[in-house]
């Protein structure tokens, strides 16, 4: 098995306990209170993830999906011969099997994930499908300046495959950072693949993030039931609910956690108090056009060189590289 198990530990602990408090405690004293969104992805949290890409009103995948496999082909063409793929926040990288499958002489994987359980068990998956290809996993938050491995054969470019739209998730200047960070990573010569979700009829977005089975809410209240399992706090989770709307003006979904009545939780030593109505901010999902988007990967020095979309323009795949690289 051509696998270094280069970075990932041996357990999935998360983050300690006092990360944790300091955040939570942080976030609920600010006006409005407000709790960073990774704090979704414990365990419970992504196996629910999991299951909201498979709503039917998650249409996000399902458009990735068929969009990378309409067009493999040509996307395998535009990234080139003798690749590096690095791969941002994979989890259990079931989408990329096809990507690599098509690649022409990939000279490495670099799958980058925090959680080392789906690190582990993708990189086993595909150390059998591709026993050519050097494997190369990195337990690591990917939105922290990253060391990547040195592959044994020298790539011609490194590809930063970031799919799933989750740079949506990112509030406009922390997506340029992000993006400027991602272009110092890939080098000159390198390339972003990523995944990017479209501008269209709100009451189909706004269905996504609440969908009928109800695996949404259950996905945002996860996160106080986290922090009650985490740091002891005793948030009542049947005295709070989901909310997600779109905001058409913002062009993204905004999601809280909606106090349904006047109440005190304890988190820590501290008692945070919630007016009935009160919210805590937990996400931002933007929506960009291809317009929108372009402009954003100009101020991080990116040009989109390439799009593929589908016909009713519900979601696309970009390729971008270097604007000094797409001038010439
Ligand atoms: C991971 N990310 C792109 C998802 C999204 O659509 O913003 C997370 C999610 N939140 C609620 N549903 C899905």
């Amino acid at each position: 098995m051509n696998v270094h198990a280069w970075g990932v530990k041996d357990d999935d602990r998360g983050p300690p306990f006092n990360e944790l408090l300091g955040v939570a405690q942080r976030g609920l004293t600010l006006k409005p209170k407000r709790l960073p969104s990774w704090l979704f992805y414990d365990e419970r949290g992504s196996a629910l993830f999991e299951q909201i890409c498979q709503q039917p009103e998650y249409y996000l995948t399902r458009c990735e999906i068929a969009l990378m496999a309409e067009h493999v082909e040509s996307i395998a063409a535009a990234l080139g011969n003798e690749v590096r793929l690095v791969e941002y926040g994979s989890g259990n990288a079931r989408k990329t099997g096809m990507l690599l499958q098509h690649l022409h002489d990939p000279v490495a994987y670099v799958p980058v994930e925090i959680s080392s359980g789906p690190l582990r068990q993708s990189v086993a998956r595909l150390a059998m499908e591709f026993p050519q290809l050097q494997l190369q996993p990195l337990c690591a938050d990917f939105s922290k300046p990253l060391r990547l491995p040195i592959a044994s054969r020298a790539p011609r470019r490194t590809v930063l495959y970031f799919p799933g739209s989750t740079i949506g998730n990112f509030e406009n200047r922390d997506a340029i950072e992000m993006l400027r960070k991602m272009r110092n990573e890939m080098g000159d010569a390198g390339g972003i693949l990523i995944g990017v979700d479209l501008k269209k009829d709100p009451g189909v977005i706004e269905a996504a993030y609440n969908d009928h089975a109800g695996v949404t809410a259950q996905f945002t209240l996860n996160m106080l039931a986290r922090l009650n399992r985490e740091i002891g706090s005793d948030f009542e989770l049947s005295a709070f609910s989901h909310r997600a709307r779109y905001n058409p003006m913002a062009g993204r979904v905004e999601t809280h956690l909606v106090s349904r009545r006047r109440q005190q939780v304890k988190v820590g030593r501290a008692k945070v108090g919630f007016g009935e109505g009160e919210t805590i901010h937990v996400e931002y999902s933007c929506k960009y056009s291809l317009a929108d988007f372009a402009a954003l990967a100009a101020k991080a020095g990116l040009a989109v060189v390439r799009v593929w979309t589908d016909a009713q323009q519900m979601f696309s795949v970009q390729y971008l590289v270097r604007t000094s690289l797409a001038a010439r």
